[in-house]
């Protein structure tokens, strides 16, 4: 972007500058173009995401820790994925972006064929990369459903023309239960920082900055999407695509860099002050709104649903276009979501379609903003400035 505009003017200075190699990188975001989740995925989903920032039983253990612990249910296409490829020549893999772990993991060829989740997906063997080197390091990392555990090694990984040297990362060989089985990924890139990564391993798009392989050291997400429903989209490393959003991004620092963990000034729903003074963390990993149990309870109420005894909440179909807006004030500006964003169709056992609400439970007193609102907002992770910033989504 910057040398392109660059070489309007001064194009010997981007030509030989240092940073002639910098470029955007690309990476296209698959959907099933008319996605609806069956209630069990839905349901997966919520498991997961409680799971992943540690919260069991009503009991918040931190947000802050150093140990990465996550989970992944049979959330098939409710993410973001895309393609990477590790080794020399490249081994190719479909990847989750995730910005709610920091770990780059990938099957190993050398898994148990006993392990279905292994088996599933296209598994990393070293021998056939010439640029591999071992580690020796066992990693390991906690699921819900039990751990993932392997060697770290280290590698090239390339994304589009973007080739990372010395990438350390995680050859799993054994996958928890069912977790991964049914996933469309193989593997997960964590795009939180480093402190919340297991062994402090440094993330990938740290190297990418470090090896001066993107202009400015910041990546964005854009999902194109229909309402609930979604479509497609871009994630870009190396900066922002002015023409995936309109008006100006509003940035708020980070309150740390470990989570994508910023202040959240307040939610709104129908002009009522719902919450004030929280936190919350952007995370491509869900598709979910969590909100804290005060403000669950409120917003589902308010918004007439009938609680089920797995904490969803049914809204009745044929009513939904009445429903208010819910605003979140981020950075002193209001980031509104419509009914059509914030509920979802999923279907239930017998066919049938429900509409549950997006807003889960979250025994904690932080928000997690996943797809519902990143995919409404356009999202700049700006590692550079230690901040993050959004926009209406084009
Ligand atoms: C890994 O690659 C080596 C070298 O190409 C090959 O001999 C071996 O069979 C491969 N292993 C698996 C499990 O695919
Ligand atoms: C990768 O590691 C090799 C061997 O240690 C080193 O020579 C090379 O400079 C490293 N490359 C980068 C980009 O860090
Ligand atoms: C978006 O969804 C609406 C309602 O479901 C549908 O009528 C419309 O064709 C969809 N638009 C696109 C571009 O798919
Ligand atoms: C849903 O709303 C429609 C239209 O307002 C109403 O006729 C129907 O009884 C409602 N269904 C339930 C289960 O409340």
């Amino acid at each position: 972007m910057h040398c392109l505009f660059w070489l309007l003017s001064v194009w010997i200075l981007c030509l030989f500058g240092p940073n002639s190699q910098a470029q955007l990188i690309r990476v296209p975001m698959q959907f099933q173009a008319s996605f609806m989740a069956s209630r069990r995925q839905h349901r997966a989903g919520r498991s997961s995401l409680l799971a992943k920032y540690n919260v069991v039983g009503g009991q918040e253990v931190t947000t802050q820790n150093g140990g990465a612990t996550e989970t992944l249910d049979n959330r098939l296409n409710l993410e973001y994925a895309g393609h990477i490829s590790i080794g020399t020549p490249g081994q190719p893999f479909h990847m989750l972006f995730d910005t709610g772990s920091a770990n780059l993991w990938v099957p190993s060829a050398e898994c148990s064929a006993k392990n279905l989740a292994c088996q599933h997906h296209h598994r990393y063997n070293a021998s056939a990369s010439s640029s591999y080197v071992p580690d020796g390091r066992r990693f390991a990392m906690a699921y819900g459903t039990g751990s993932l555990s392997g060697r770290l090694a280290q590698d090239t990984v390339s994304i589009g023309q973007l080739v990372v040297r010395n990438q350390t990362f995680g050859m799993a060989m054994h996958e928890p239960g069912s977790t991964f089985v049914d996933t469309n990924f193989a593997g997960i890139v964590g795009l939180g920082f480093r402190a919340i990564a297991e062994q402090k391993i440094k993330p990938l798009f740290e190297s990418m900055c470090d090896q001066s392989l993107v202009d400015e050291c910041i990546f964005s997400f854009y999902l194109k999407r229909n309402g609930s429903e979604r479509m497609g989209g871009e994630l870009l490393f190396g900066g922002v695509d002015k023409s995936k959003f309109s008006g100006s991004l509003t940035y708020v620092p980070l309150t740390l860099p470990g989570y994508w963990q910023f202040p959240l000034d307040g939610v709104e729903l129908g002009g009522t002050i719902i919450s004030q003074n929280r936190q919350a963390i952007a995370d491509t990993g869900t598709s979910l709104l969590a909100a804290p149990p005060r403000e669950y309870l409120i917003i589902n109420s308010l918004l007439g649903g009938l609680p089920t005894s797995n904490n969803e909440y049914l809204l009745n179909c044929s009513e939904i276009d009445k429903l208010p807006e819910i605003v979140f004030v981020i950075g002193g500006q209001r980031f509104g979501l419509q009914p059509r964003d914030y509920v979802m169709r999923a279907a239930n056992d017998d066919g049938s379609t429900i509409c549950l609400s997006a807003f889960t439970l979250m025994e904690a007193d932080f928000w997690i903003l996943g797809d519902v609102f990143i995919g409404r907002y356009y999202t700049a992770f700006d590692v550079a400035h230690r901040r993050i910033g959004f926009a209406p989504a084009a």
